[in-house]
């Protein structure tokens, strides 16, 4: 990566101030596009609670801009030549959104209500709930892509948006923290343990939704046990 210290020979203190502007515009867009985003799920969360004040499927919606320094080291690990422009078109993550639902089929909800937005892209979708991951983490991943309306020009912007219920968040969170401990040698037992409550989190998102069906006079689903929410050491 290139040093922006003004004490690096290659740069003059002109080049370096150019530089860091253009990286504060870079990132500004993002900024505008996460903000054209949280305004959109917002309005989506305002609308469903004052439609049923107890029954709206967004819990809770966070967000981040990546650091510049994660992005550089993102960038450098998919191979992005050392130009705002490279790394726009690889880097998808830079803006990032989170939607935490209640229940299963309220990500998938979530995820049609974004697909009809006739203004925002779905570039991808990933969904690491039908099919999670090897550590368990389960979540809907999309790439969505808006406009950003400037003074003289419209910019296209990327934005990463994650759907999952409560108790994906909650593993999501505690497995980050057990491998921001151990970074890449979790112990082999640790991750089993993941695994396993992952899997419990998964009967335990069931049973919540099959609560909750029926206490609004739904019939059960079919294949729904509430009795499959087993303790941890039952095989
Ligand atoms: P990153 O470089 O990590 O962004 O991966 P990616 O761009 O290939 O995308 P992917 O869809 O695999 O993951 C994107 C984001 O999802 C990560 O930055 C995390 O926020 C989250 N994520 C993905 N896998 C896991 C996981 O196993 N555990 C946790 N806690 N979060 C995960
Ligand atoms: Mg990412």
């Amino acid at each position: 990566m290139t040093d922006l210290s003004p004490e690096a020979p290659s740069l003059t203190m002109a080049d370096f101030f150019e530089l860091s502007d253009e990286l504060n515009g870079f990132l500004l867009m993002y900024r505008f596009g996460l903000e054209e985003m949280l305004t959109k799920v917002n309005i989506l969360r305002d609308e469903l609670s004052h439609a049923d004040p107890s029954g709206c499927p967004i819990e809770h919606v966070s967000h981040r801009l990546k650091h510049p320094k994660s992005v550089a080291e993102k960038a450098e690990r998919l191979g992005c030549l050392p130009s705002f422009a490279d790394v726009r078109s690889k880097v998808w993550d830079i803006a990032g959104i989170r939607i935490v639902c209640s229940f299963v089929t309220d990500a998938y909800h979530v995820l049609g209500m974004l697909q009809r937005q006739p203004d925002l892209t779905v570039v991808t979708v990933k969904d690491y709930i039908a099919e999670p991951k090897s550590s368990g983490y389960k979540s809907l991943h999309l790439i969505v892509e808006l406009p950003v309306f400037l003074s003289e020009r419209t910019e296209m912007v990327r934005v990463e948006v994650q759907i999952r219920t409560v108790a994906m968040d909650f593993w999501a969170s505690l497995e980050h923290k057990i491998y921001y401990k151990y970074r890449t040698d979790v112990p082999q037992r640790l991750r089993d343990d993941l695994v396993a409550i992952a899997e419990a989190t998964d009967r335990l998102d069931q049973q919540m939704e099959q609560l909750h069906l029926e206490s609004r006079g739904h019939a059960p689903l079919p294949g729904l046990d509430h009795r499959s929410v087993r303790p941890l050491s039952e095989p």
